[in-house]
């Protein structure tokens, strides 16, 4: 367990935080169709080498998720991702859910499966480099949403497979996710997430899992996207006070979402909640589209923009770095 819990400490130990490049190849696809990126293996591979190869990168980032692919692609001099990382200073972390499903017997919400056969495909990462995992619940915010089912079964999910993880010796990121999207107040996205962080904490607690050796990925306390948005430091304040409520202070860390957030606005979020201080656990990031828009953005497929591109990662990597720094 020793082992374990010094990977979680050092995931989330300022001034690093963890970059999530573990978008299913569906997803990568539909950011590269908004920027008319050709979508093949190769494409997808060139991207994250380009990224996985940006100077110094491992100043600022402890660990990176991979989806399976990437897992198990190499790089151009021929070294498998995984280790090509290892060997850069980044820990390779793996996505292992299967995605959200619909939940019967709910109106429309979502369950996040994959826990079949689940124990040996973690025994055979493990073998092949992998320190820790990750996997995402969604819950929505609406009309009698989330439900009790919903953040049960999901809750339930998330508890088997962090339990599963430390047994072959891999650190869970537990990741809750309450979307953005709706017209919800902020109070109202506070009350949601201390219910479904509650639920999970019981759950996980349930199955024996050592909150030393895991590490906690929840969104933001935010005002839905149709709503009108609060301040920074409002956000900092009902953030924390919900984490306090119901984040043991046992926890390795707290590593954020950015959940569709611009990449400035997460950056300051974090920083203005570590500002705060006299945390009881770090926080720090775990960003997908905060670290990763810009750069694509600059990148476009073309190899010729990868310097450029890399450069972009470097300065919002850092900007991250900072703002954990804040403490
Ligand atoms: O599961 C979601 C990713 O790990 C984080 O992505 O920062 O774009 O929300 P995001």
């Amino acid at each position: 367990m020793d082992d374990i819990r010094s990977v979680a400490a050092a995931l989330v130990e300022s001034p690093k935080g963890i970059l999530a490049a573990d978008e299913s190849s569906p997803t990568l696809t539909k950011r590269f169709d908004a920027l008319s990126i050709a979508s093949t293996p190769e494409t997808r591979l060139a991207w994250r080498e380009m990224l996985f190869s940006t100077p110094n990168l491992s100043q600022w980032i402890a660990g990176v998720i991979l989806y399976d692919e990437t897992f198990r692609q190499r790089t151009s001099e021929g070294t498998l991702i995984p280790e090509f990382l290892a060997a850069r200073g980044m820990m390779p972390g793996i996505k292992v859910d299967t995605g959200a499903k619909p939940l019967a017997g709910t109106r429309g919400e979502l369950v996040t499966e994959g826990l079949d056969g689940l124990g040996p495909r973690l025994e055979a990462y493990r073998a092949e480099g992998a320190r820790f995992a990750k996997w995402r619940a969604v819950l929505t915010i609406g009309e009698g949403r989330p439900s009790r089912q919903c953040v049960h079964a999901n809750a339930h999910a998330l508890a088997r497979y962090a339990s599963l993880c430390q047994e072959h010796g891999i650190v869970p990121i537990v990741e809750p996710e309450v979307l953005m999207e709706g017209d919800h107040s902020l109070e109202r996205c506070a009350e949601v997430t201390r219910v479904v962080l509650d639920a999970v904490f019981a759950e996980l607690r349930e199955f024996n899992v050592d909150f030393r050796a895991m590490v906690l990925k929840p969104s933001m306390v935010v005002p839905g996207v149709l709503a009108d948005p609060v301040g920074v430091d409002e956000v900092a304040a009902a953030s924390v006070a919900v984490y306090r409520d119901a984040v043991p202070a046992s926890v390795a860390g707290i590593a954020l979402l950015s959940g569709g957030q611009s990449d400035a606005t997460a950056t300051a979020h974090l920083a203005a909640m570590n500002r705060i201080g006299s945390l009881p656990w770090p926080i720090t990031f775990s960003f997908g589209r905060a670290l990763q828009d810009e750069p694509m953005r600059v990148w476009r497929g073309d190899a010729r923009n990868a310097e450029a591109a890399q450069a972009a990662l470097a300065r919002l990597a850092a900007a991250n770095s900072q703002a954990t720094e804040n403490r």
